[in-house]
């Protein structure tokens, strides 16, 4: 096999977004559109993938790492002078070189090797992957001769009126032969509307050269959309968020209404889970088998394990243990970490804390900063006063405390094992294993007293 190489524009501010990000790091299913098609590529083994990189370089290059090699675009001339920035690397080297955009985030890595096979069969110069597309509307249109061969592409702005009813759109990816691309760039001039260097004109270029250029028709126009503003970048969206809550649904999670079900595209999720409506799964979050997620609950760069069940809730950088029930209406904040068998029930919030298996706090709690054992009843109400309005402190309670109802601690205290805390008490010292803490005022009746 031929060598392989990649090139991805991702030099352009991207002007029709309106947004201080640049393009190309704008997420579609919580991951930056520049990522996804690295991401195929790295699928399809290709021996070097080459990033034009130009307006946010550093944040792009932030983004994808080591996972490709740079070339610096000061200036945004257009594709074809994005593309000759790469020849620094790729330049007079034997090979085919697959050239995408880095705002056509739905691209699969099926469709590049399919695309890349097809040239390497046809033998093409150039092979161009066009799709048909409803309203090519911005889109460079393709123009075939008499013999339905491509000859040139017209940019959408170029066009003459007849020109844009050519509904077979250049969808911005293509492979070259590595030396007739370089080849033919230096001679893509810039006299159009936009006074840019198309990278599209390589292929009339090598055309009237006499050399073979070919077309690839994608199945899909949807999977080849270019995002170049905001609506763009929704549609890309949904046609994402469809994609992966298929793949989910064909490994065995149901979803009560996948089009009200947002799942990242790093999320991880087991067989027999159920996600109800207006459930997010955002970022790097594992999800184990039988749960129940939902309706409207947020889990954020979390894990949870099997037959849990989160209703109405947010779970925000934490960990979850099997068979928990949270919600409705619990906030479970960064770095708590809940056991198995737990319970977190109505208007809860827990924050960098951790409960062991087979505790409960059932109702209107506060728990931050705490350390909390195993088989613990929180009583409603029950409150860790973590803050002295300077530092925070910690709260211990061991295994089988029972605290009551409406119950302060302040920290750092410990309930040790064991021990009972009387409902309504504001705990300021410790409280030994297996005894009982009353700290509260005593009740007195004014017998008589409204009738006076
Ligand atoms: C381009 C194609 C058009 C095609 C469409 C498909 C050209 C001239 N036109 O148009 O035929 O139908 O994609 O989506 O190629 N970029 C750079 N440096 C530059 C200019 C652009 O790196 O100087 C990058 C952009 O960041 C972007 C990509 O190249 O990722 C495409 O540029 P864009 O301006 O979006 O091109 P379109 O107008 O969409
Ligand atoms: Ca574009």
């Amino acid at each position: 096999m031929k060598n392989r190489y990649a090139v991805v524009l991702a030099a352009g501010k991207g002007t029709r977004m309106k947004s201080s990000l640049y393009k190309v790091l704008h997420p579609v299913c919580g991951k930056p559109m520049v990522q996804h098609i690295v991401d195929q590529l790295t699928a399809c083994e290709v021996d070097d993938i080459v990033t034009i990189v130009g307006h946010g370089a550093d944040k792009v290059k932030d983004q994808l790492g080591e996972r490709t090699s740079y070339a610096l675009q000061a200036e945004q001339l257009g594709t074809g002078h994005a593309v000759m920035q790469a020849e620094s690397v790729l330049g007079g080297k034997d090979g085919t070189t697959l050239v995408v955009s880095g705002d056509t985030p739905l691209l699969t890595a099926e469709t590049l090797t399919e695309l890349m096979k097809h040239h390497e069969e046809t033998g093409a110069k150039a092979t161009i992957l066009t799709a048909v597309a409803e309203d090519p509307t911005g889109y460079g249109r393709v123009l075939r001769n008499d013999g339905d061969q491509v000859e040139r592409i017209v940019e959408h702005k170029d066009a003459t009126y007849k020109e844009r009813r050519v509904k077979e759109i250049n969808t911005g990816t293509y492979v070259f032969d590595n030396t007739a691309l370089f080849d033919a760039l230096a001679n893509v001039g810039n006299d159009n509307v936009q006074g840019e260097y198309y990278l599209p004109d390589v292929i009339e270029i090598l055309q009237t050269r006499g050399e073979t250029v070919s077309a690839h028709i994608a199945p899909d126009f949807n999977e080849t959309m270019g995002v170049n503003d905001r609506v763009a970048l929704s549609e890309a969206e949904k046609w994402m968020k469809r994609r992966i809550n298929r793949h989910w649904m064909t490994q065995g999670v149901s979803m009560t209404d996948p089009e009200q079900t947002y799942i990242s595209s790093d999320a991880v999720i087991g067989a027999d889970t159920v996600i109800e409506p207006g459930s997010m799964i955002k970022g790097n979050v594992t999800i184990g088998q039988g749960c129940v997620i939902g309706p409207h609950t947020v889990i954020e760069e979390s894990a949870v394990a099997d037959n849990s069940v989160i209703r109405q809730s947010t779970v925000n950088r934490s960990r979850v243990g099997s068979g928990v029930a949270i919600g409705p209406f619990a906030h479970l904040r960064p770095e708590t970490t809940l056991g198995n068998d737990v319970k977190v029930g109505n208007f809860v919030e827990l924050k960098k804390m951790s409960m062991g298996d087979g505790s409960k706090a059932s109702h209107l709690s506060y728990l931050g900063d705490a350390d909390i054992g195993s088989d613990v009843n929180m009583g409603c109400g029950s409150i860790t006063v973590n803050y002295d309005g300077k530092n925070k402190f910690l709260t211990t309670i061991e295994d089988g405390a029972f605290v009551g109802c409406n119950a302060n601690l302040i920290a750092p205290v410990t309930v040790g094992k064991g021990a009972y805390v009387a409902a309504g008490s504001t705990i300021t010292d410790d409280v030994p294993g297996e005894s009982l803490a009353i700290a509260r005022a005593r009740q007195t009746n004014k017998e008589g007293y409204s009738k006076k």
